[in-house]
């Protein structure tokens, strides 16, 4: 289970934080936000150091799909209809400035990325769904978008119709992150890898930023760390939870793919595009979305991908496969800006509902323009303290059940199984002592035991039985069967029973 993004050779190896240390800003996180942000500070002369509590780029901006798009599903009817036309032409405008900046980076920088220009479609092969993409054509047409509906594409599917937005683009992500990294240092930029932040305090006008071991000094905070892993005062936790999609790279053993990059209408989500991978160009299929922790069995996950591509290339054969957390904002807009209003100085980049190409490119240059004290026209529409009420009803409702129960109800549900009910490879609650107890059995027949509480706010967890994890429903925390914490919110590990 690798992403064939992290196959990349290029790599830079940073050292730990081994020092305390002062700078201007301090970015916690070195995935495409945070390094994005690092490079546009650092061009203008800012001290910036980057924190990374694992290797850079190894989390969701190495599991990307990587369209370089500012079609982000069927949102422009949604943002006219919740916000209106002015908004949703800002939103539009702002993920095309995207595109552009990432190109002209990648020209000026002399990347070596796989940038490819493509077409970009949301598709249905659903009668039924062709009047939403009408809806969403007109939607685009009322604001300027250069789009049109069309009812042929490349891909080898018959589809009903189709919204297809010209000049848009899809990359290498590693590649052209590992690039950036390069600039910052060059720049004078720090970035420390295994150096996990695990405090944040305010003394006078500077954050004190802890690791285990040492404190950096800064005037700006940027926390770019997927979910905050701040709480308070921020409180994203009431208002963003965590979704997992999955990934197959596949070799379809055919000479000739399509051009263009695709995503259909409705649950289940399949998203489409080409990799050429050196001597060939492979097909990647993204979706099986579901919410991060929710109760399902997961084990067909990476079926069902194949299964797609299967019938487009029915030799079709998977090489690489992995899945990825996006963090999905209650009103399908990104949280960009300033942290919180009783926290000056801080900065957050959050939210990219599964988007984060364009949105962590306009984000990083949202933030450093406000550091550096230059007026941006986006900075408004994305704000992260905005308080406005939530329109999108369904995903309110579906939050606040989950987070309920999880908190609540579970806590008080005896589970029936017994230890010697747990077979090799499976993982479950059970009642050891009158205590709940997370046991994972391993092929060895060794048993691991947690309590599987979250370390982040004390939801309980649910065993997730493809990645051998346990998740948690609540904001998407997700902790190895060992017990270590390996996605945030949560900083902490689980307590683990010997
Ligand atoms: Fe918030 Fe688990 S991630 S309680």
């Amino acid at each position: 289970m690798k992403s064939y993004w992290n196959e990349e050779e290029n790599y830079i190896s940073l050292e730990s934080l081994k020092e305390d240390i002062e700078t201007e800003v301090c970015i916690i996180g070195a995935g495409l936000s945070g390094l994005s942000t690092a490079y546009y500070l650092s061009k203008n002369g800012v001290k910036v150091t980057i924190l990374e509590k694992d290797k850079i780029l190894s989390h969701t901006s190495s599991h990307t799909t990587a369209k370089v798009t500012s079609q982000h599903g069927l949102i422009y009817k949604y943002l006219i209809d919740s916000k209106g036309e002015e908004f949703a032409k800002a939103y539009y405008d702002a993920n095309e400035e995207a595109i552009r900046n990432i190109k002209e980076i990648i020209e000026k920088e002399n990347i070596a990325c796989d940038f490819k220009s493509q077409k970009a479609y949301i598709y249905t092969e659903d009668a039924d769904e062709v009047q939403k993409i009408k809806d969403e054509v007109e939607a685009c047409k009322r604001i300027n978008i250069d789009c049109e509906f069309v009812t042929n594409v490349d891909l080898p599917i018959n589809i009903q119709g189709a919204i297809e937005f010209k000049n848009q683009g899809m990359f290498n992500p590693k590649k052209y992150g590992i690039e950036l990294c390069r600039v910052i240092l060059s720049n004078k930029g720090q970035i420390y890898e295994e150096s996990k932040v695990i405090d944040i305090k305010k003394e006078n006008e500077n954050f004190l930023v802890s690791t285990d071991r040492h404190i950096v000094t800064a005037k700006y905070l940027v926390i770019a760390s997927h979910y905050p892993i701040l709480n308070t005062p921020g409180y994203y936790f009431l208002k963003m939870y965590q979704s997992t999609s999955y990934a197959v790279l596949m070799d379809t053993k055919t000479e000739k793919l399509f051009e263009g990059i695709y995503i259909n209408t409705k649950d289940p989500f399949y998203s489409f595009r080409t990799v050429e991978t050196g001597d060939k160009k492979m097909l990647l299929v993204v979706g099986s979305d579901h919410k991060t922790g929710s109760d399902t069995n997961l084990s067909d996950s990476y079926e069902k991908l194949e299964k797609q591509a299967k019938r487009m290339y029915q030799n079709a054969e998977t090489k690489y496969s992995w899945h990825t957390e996006d963090c999905i904002t209650l009103d399908k807009i990104p949280y960009i800006g300033a942290f919180s209003k009783f926290m000056k100085n801080a900065y957050v980049l959050t939210g990219y509902n599964k988007w984060g190409i364009t949105s962590s490119n306009i984000g990083a240059k949202i933030i450093s323009d406000m550091i550096l004290d230059i007026p941006n026209e986006y900075e408004e529409i994305f704000k992260a303290t905005r308080v406005e009420p939530i329109k999108n009803i369904k995903e309110v409702e579906n939050m606040i059940k989950q987070t309920g129960e999880s908190l609540i109800i579970d806590k008080f549900k005896l589970p029936e199984e017994k230890l010697a009910d747990i077979k090799c490879g499976e993982g479950k609650i059970i009642e050891i002592e009158g205590k709940k107890i997370g046991v994972y059995r391993d092929a060895d027949n060794n048993t691991h035991k947690v309590i599987p509480v979250c370390s982040h706010l004390g939801c309980e967890l649910k065993w997730n039985n493809l990645a051998k994890t346990w998740d948690c429903p609540c904001h998407g925390s997700r902790f190895k069967y060992t017990g270590e914490s390996i996605e945030t919110p949560s900083i902490e590990g689980l307590e683990v029973i010997e």
